[in-house]
């Protein structure tokens, strides 16, 4: 590189770039640290980075390796509790690790970084999906390795959640929020008409129906696959989360018992470990719109057997729940800090254009097309794929939103935990609400269903994801 740029690039790098990559220290040592400049939040709303610029600082937090001089880990114990973040015992009090209910990791990109897992050896790559090993192992009670309790089989009674990959999120988000506007409109539809039945449906995709009485309240009895407050939340396996940010807030303090300004306040230390401001607020947002601008997961051509897999796909009333493609009425994507669930509009400090690279998605009408095959509803998946989780009832443990398969064919292992190692199995363990489609498959000749996986085999993880900044 030329002198002149190269020095322009140095003055760029430290103005903008988190201070991992200012320190002369090696990586994991003392990086990221609180002495060096910092993202604020004033810097992303006065317009002085480019997006550019926020999505290096925003994949450098993904992949800093964070240590205890960033605040990595929990305090002393809590024995009031000692399961959520901030006070969880250690593993022989090591201070760092727990590896069960969280400490299981110091940088995001651990879990997220297989691009392809179709091909020997696999390809890695930042924002991808894990595998068994980086699977969460989120709040168990009990872990009975050797069947003590005589069940027939192994016990744990938390959560068990292999991690998906993360590419075209932006997408996803934007679907929810605009999804949302319309459920919170079609609410204010229903309290204005009091006994009237008003049907859920946004975007073709129908949450069933609510209904106001003349006294304001409503019966949400009738609402299907979202919560009452008729928020849609595209992200966690249980669809618990309305945005990228508030996953990305769990993810810190979770993984890492990194605690997020936006949560604990500036200047304070409520882990007690000596480290305060863990994670500003303008850092969490430049990796939510790190994690918001990831490239789009690609559909190959369809040839020989896939040619007719897609329409077998639709035969057997797979789209039903897994549409193909939902398409917004915008085509860019609000950020919103401080985050209002129910006014998706509330608070925006930030916007992106998806059709713009490396989002790319194309566009339809005045917004753009979010092929991510999910109708991004939780559904009823059968006793067989039910969770044994302590702190929720049957239902919830049965209930997951459907997955999206854009990017399918290179994000083995399937299913909530990882427990089907192929796209066959992942097909015939659906149950529940699914039960018919998969019976539908299961009926199909062999070479029918080889159609099929054929189709699931043409969606793609994008192949060099954030090249713009990595490569
Ligand atoms: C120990 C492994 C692990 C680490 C480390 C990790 N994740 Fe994840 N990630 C997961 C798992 C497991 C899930 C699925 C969780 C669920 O469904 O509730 C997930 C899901 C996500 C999702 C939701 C994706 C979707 O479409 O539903 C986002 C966003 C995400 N992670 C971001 C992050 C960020 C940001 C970090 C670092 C701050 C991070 N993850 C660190 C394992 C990990
Ligand atoms: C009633 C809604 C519904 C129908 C119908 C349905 N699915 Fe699913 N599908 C889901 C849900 C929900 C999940 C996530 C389950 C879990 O995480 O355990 C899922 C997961 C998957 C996965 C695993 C994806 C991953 O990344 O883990 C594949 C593959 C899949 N479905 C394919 C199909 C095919 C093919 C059909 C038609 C034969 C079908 N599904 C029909 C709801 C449905």
């Amino acid at each position: 590189m030329p002198k002149k740029s190269s020095a322009l690039l140095s003055i760029i790098l430290i103005l903008v770039l988190p201070r991992t990559v200012l320190s002369e220290k090696p990586p994991g040592e003392a990086t990221f640290s609180p002495d060096g400049p910092r993202i604020t939040q004033d810097q992303i709303v006065s317009g002085h980075l480019t997006l550019n610029q926020l999505r290096k600082a925003g994949l450098v937090i993904f992949a800093t390796p964070f240590n205890h001089s960033h605040g990595y880990g929990d305090g002393p114990q809590n024995p009031a509790d000692a399961t959520t973040p901030g006070g969880r015992p250690t593993l022989q009090g090591n201070a760092t690790f727990l590896r069960v209910n969280g400490l299981d990791a110091q940088s995001c990109v651990e879990c997220h970084s297989q691009l392809n897992m179709d091909t020997v050896p696999p390809i890695l790559g930042i924002g991808g999906a894990g595998g068994i090993s980086t699977s969460a192992m989120f709040m168990p009670r009990i872990i009975d390795v050797s069947d003590q309790l005589q069940m027939g089989e192994a016990s744990f009674n938390g959560r068990l959640i292999n991690p998906p990959a993360l590419f075209g999120a932006g997408g996803a988000q934007a679907i929810g929020r605009e999804m949302t506007s319309d459920l919170q409109t079609l609410k204010s539809k229903a309290l204005n008409n009091p006994g009237l039945a008003v049907q859920l449906l946004s975007k073709g995709v129908d949450f069933g129906v609510i209904t106001a009485d003349s006294h304001g309240r409503l019966d949400a009895t009738g609402i299907e696959g979202i919560d009452a407050d008729l928020v849609v939340r595209p992200f966690g396996r249980k669809g618990e989360f309305a945005t990228l940010r508030q996953f990305d807030q769990g993810a810190m303090m979770f993984h890492f018992g990194m605690q997020p300004v936006e949560i604990f306040g500036p200047g304070t230390d409520d882990d007690g470990d000596g480290v305060t401001d863990e994670v500003l607020i303008g850092e969490m947002s430049a990796l939510e719109i790190f994690i918001a601008t990831q490239d789009r997961p690609v559909r190959l051509p369809a040839r020989g057997a896939a040619r007719k897999g897609f329409a077998r796909f639709n035969a057997a009333g797979c789209s039903d729940c897994h549409r193909p493609m939902l398409t917004t009425t915008k085509p860019w994507l609000d950020f919103s800090f401080r985050i209002v669930d129910t006014v998706p509009s509330a608070n925006v400090y930030y916007r992106i254009d998806l059709r713009q690279r490396p989002m790319g998605f194309k566009p339809s009408a005045g917004g753009v097309e979010v092929p991510m095959f999910s109708d991004l509803k939780r559904h009823d998946m059968g006793d067989g794929l039910a969770e044994n989780f302590v702190a929720a009832s049957g239902q919830k443990n049965r209930e997951y939103i459907t997955a999206k398969l854009w990017g399918v064919a290179d994000t083995a292992p399937y299913l909530h935990d990882g427990r089907a190692l192929t796209l066959d199995e992942a097909i015939a363990l659906h149950g529940g609400e699914a039960a018919s489609a998969r019976d539908q498959f299961l009926g199909l000749s062999v070479g029918q269903q080889a159609e099929l996986i054929a189709f699931l085999k043409t969606l793609r993880n994008p192949s060099r994801p954030n090249a713009d900044i990595v490569h």
